[in-house]
Parts: C-alpha cells; structure tokens; sequence
C-alpha cells in the first residue's frame, strides 16, 4: 500500500492520540472508523427550478474487500427507511429487509449496519421500505468494493442509471402506485440521470489509459437496452462478481432492474454509450480522449481480467429442485393463487392489489418457498408464463446460471432457465421481482438456510 505523505502524518497523529486514551477506552475503539450514511430530502438541478429529491449524502461508497465497517444510517426524512445493500454477501441481520431482517429506522433515528463483503466488485445500496416510493425518489447509491489484487485502472467510473417519472412542472409524478402500471410492464419514466444527474455523462481518458465502468441499472422498473460503442471492450463482471474469462462485449446489453455490468476498455479512441430502447439513441455517456497525454505503458486487454471472489464450489449433484413459477399480470393465465394463506381467484386477489405470484403465492407467504441447509445445492427451475420480462432478485446470495454468477437475472417472457443456489449465510432471505412495481403487487417470496 502507498501512503501519501500527508496521510502517514495523519496516521501518525492518530496514534499517538490514541495511545494516550485509557486502555479501556482503545480497546472499544471499532477497527475502522464508521462512515455516516444520512437519508434525507434534498434537491436536483435538473433545470432552471430545483426538483426535490430524496438521496443519501454518500452517492458512493467504497469499502475494502474483507474489512468490517460501521455504515450508520441516520434517517433525515419524514418517514421511516432501511438500507439493503444489493448483492454483497452480508449477515442477515444486516440485509436492511423492513419487516423481515429489521424494523425500520425511524425518523431521527439510527442503525448502525455492521457489514464485511467478502467480495470485490461493484454493488449498490437503496431503501428496502416501501421502495415503490423511496428508490423512485432517489434513495440509492453506488457500492464499489476494493480488492487487493485487482488489476490497475486509471480511470474507475460507476454510472448509476435511473429512469425518473416526472410531471410537465418537472417534480417527480407523485403516483407512485398506479395499477395500470403495476400489471403491466411497470411504471416507466421519461428523464435519464446518471448518477442523479441529468444525462448525458462527460468523462475524459489520456490515450492508453484502462478505463472500467461499472455500469448499474436503479430504474424502478426500466430494462435498460445499453449499445457500449467503447472499440475493444470487455465485459468483466456481472452483479459484482468477476468472468473467468473476459468476454467481448455484446452489441446490446440487457440490463434489468438491479442488474451490473463491468465493461473494461483501454481508451484509443472516444467511447459511448447508448440507450438504444427507443426511435432514437439517446447518449447516457461520453467519454473523449486526451491525446496529448500518454501513460506510455501499452495496457493490454488481458491485463484487465478481475480476480475470482471467494464464491462456492457448485457441485454436480443437487440437494433439491425447486420450481420458481412467474405467473399473472395482463395478459396471463394466472386462476388462482394463495394470498394470506387462503385461495383467491384472479380478479379477487387484483381487489387486493396483487397482480403477480410466484409458484402459486402471491405477496409474502407464511412459509418459504424453500429450506435449505447451510451447503446445500439448490436447482431452481425459473418459468416465466407472463407476458412481461422480470428480473429476479436473490437475497444475500448469488445463482449460478450459464457459466456466470448472477444475483439478479432477467427473465423474458414465456423463458425457462434453470438456475443453481448453493445455501450460504444463515437467515430468512427475499426472492423478488427487482421490477418493484410487481414486487409490491405479489412478485416476493423468501427462502430460509438453517
Ligand atoms: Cu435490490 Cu430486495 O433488493
Ligand atoms: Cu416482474
């Protein structure tokens, strides 16, 4: 590790600070000093107006791979909140599930989350308490962790890209719950941040430098199509969790709701990036090169291959196989499904706002949808029978499907994949639909490993 000058200083200061503490005092000193995370309501200069927001005043964190650290959320705004942090392999305790792993932080309040990832790579972190609303008015932030023996990039970009709702005075369109939308394909936006800011996004490369991008969908709903028009690049990662092998690029990528992609690119050229949804392309980033500036170093594409995670071994056999059905919606099949523990017929469970069920339940069952023990190999066998895509969520652990790991995967309409989970941490953990207008109106089950 290089210090800096200064930041040997600062250390140095620390502790001789700290050595003149009394024993007692050291000795409950946390390891790492905790980083203090506030949700609260702020604002957007996205025109001439300011248009109220909710955010945290971290956008970004970055913590080490393996390192414990104290994130204290203090809750700012008017309502209660939770923190999930998306992917990273945490205690259960620490998922920040309002109602299932926690009771949410009130106004005022604090939570202090204890959280270690034993893996590198690129997360996030949004509200997990009524988040049709609170991650449709901007409650999430970029998640990087650091590894030791990742290789060097010289530019290291996360771009957090969301798909607001706005009215025509420009503020967020306050119906968030429409059921409509809610049985459809979800509600859809009509302004692109990155980053919370308004598109597009402007970066600039010396010519030879590696560039990684971490690419990250919070839409609530939108399944991004992305046209990288970066020349050489390559895939690195899905959902934070390396290839192993770098693949190049595809000329769309499908990036679901909760989705990540890692694209690395050795900058020769100007890159963009592209939404490619609509009549027109429409430019999410742009990164213009510096040509009067080398690193002199060749970087070559092999060198940008990431480190493997300390995932489990899948083992051939499986423990148990269990059907994932996605059933409902417009359009559907759906006859009936549990809610509550009783049978309801389609039209009565739409009374009851819920539109979507997953293997015959809809909204939060009693039982999970499986047990597991700690080990265990899983078969999940996913079939969506709806006339809309999903993106399936898997809580505190990643699937393994297609040579690839994923903590969320995009399933199309009418396709089938089977997946495999190898039951990690100990705890009741969500499956849902990262769609949230479907997780809210039944998409959400739980599976427990004892
Ligand atoms: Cu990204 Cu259950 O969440
Ligand atoms: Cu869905």
């Amino acid at each position: 590790m290089n210090l800096t000058r200064r930041q040997w200083i600062k250390n140095g200061a620390q502790l001789t600070a700290a050595s003149m503490l009394p024993w007692s005092l050291w000795a409950d000193q946390p390891q790492v000093p905790h980083i203090n995370i506030q949700a609260r309501e702020t604002t957007a200069s996205w025109f001439a107006a300011p248009t109220p927001i909710w955010a945290y005043n971290q956008p970004k964190l970055t913590l080490q791979q393996g390192v414990m650290q104290t994130l204290r959320v203090t809750n700012h705004l008017p309502v209660p909140t939770t923190i999930h942090w998306h992917g990273v392999r945490v205690g259960n305790a620490m998922d920040g599930v309002s109602g299932l792993t926690q009771a949410p932080i009130e106004p005022g309040a604090s939570f202090d989350y204890q959280i270690m990832s034993p893996d590198a790579g690129t997360f996030w972190f949004h509200s997990h308490h009524n988040t049709i609303e609170q991650l449709a008015r901007g409650l999430y932030g970029a998640l990087v962790v650091t590894g030791n023996n990742e290789p060097r990039f010289e530019r290291d970009w996360p771009l957090l890209i969301d798909d607001w709702s706005l009215s025509r005075n420009g503020r967020i369109d306050p119906a968030f719950a429409n059921r409509h939308n809610q049985s459809h394909a979800g509600r859809m936006g009509n302004f692109l941040t990155i980053n919370h800011q308004a598109g597009p996004w402007r970066g600039e490369a010396n010519a030879g430098e590696r560039v990684r991008l971490r690419l990250i969908n919070t839409a609530t709903n939108r399944i991004l199509q992305l046209h990288a028009a970066f020349p050489g690049a390559l895939w690195l990662a899905k959902d934070g969790q390396p290839l192993a092998i770098p693949e190049p690029v595809p000329e769309v990528i499908l990036l679901g709701p909760s989705e990540r992609w890692d694209i690395g690119w050795i900058a020769r050229d100007a890159g963009q990036l592209l939404e490619v949804s609509g009549d027109e392309p429409l430019l999410v980033a742009q990164v213009d090169l510096n040509p009067a500036e080398g690193t002199g170093v060749p970087a070559y594409p092999d060198a940008m291959a990431l480190p493997a995670n300390p995932m489990p071994h899948v083992p051939a056999g499986v423990n148990q196989r269990v059907p994932v059905t996605l059933e409902g919606g417009a359009m559907g099949r759906l006859q009936t499904a549990q809610f509550q523990g009783e049978p309801h017929s389609f039209r009565e469970l739409a009374a009851r706002g819920q539109f979507w069920a997953i293997s015959g339940q809809t909204g939060m069952p009693e039982a999970p949808l499986f047990r597991a023990r700690q080990g265990e190999s899983v078969e999940l066998l996913l079939d969506n029978r709806t006339a809309f895509p999903h993106t399936v969520h898997w809580h505190g652990h990643h699937v393994w499907a297609d040579g690839r790991w994923h903590d969320s995967l995009t399933l199309l309409r009418g396709q089938k994949q089977s997946v495999r989970l190898m039951a990690g941490n100990p705890g009741k953990w969500l499956i849902h639909c990262h769609m949230i207008d479907h997780q809210a109106t039944g998409m959400m089950t739980w599976f427990e490993v004892v």
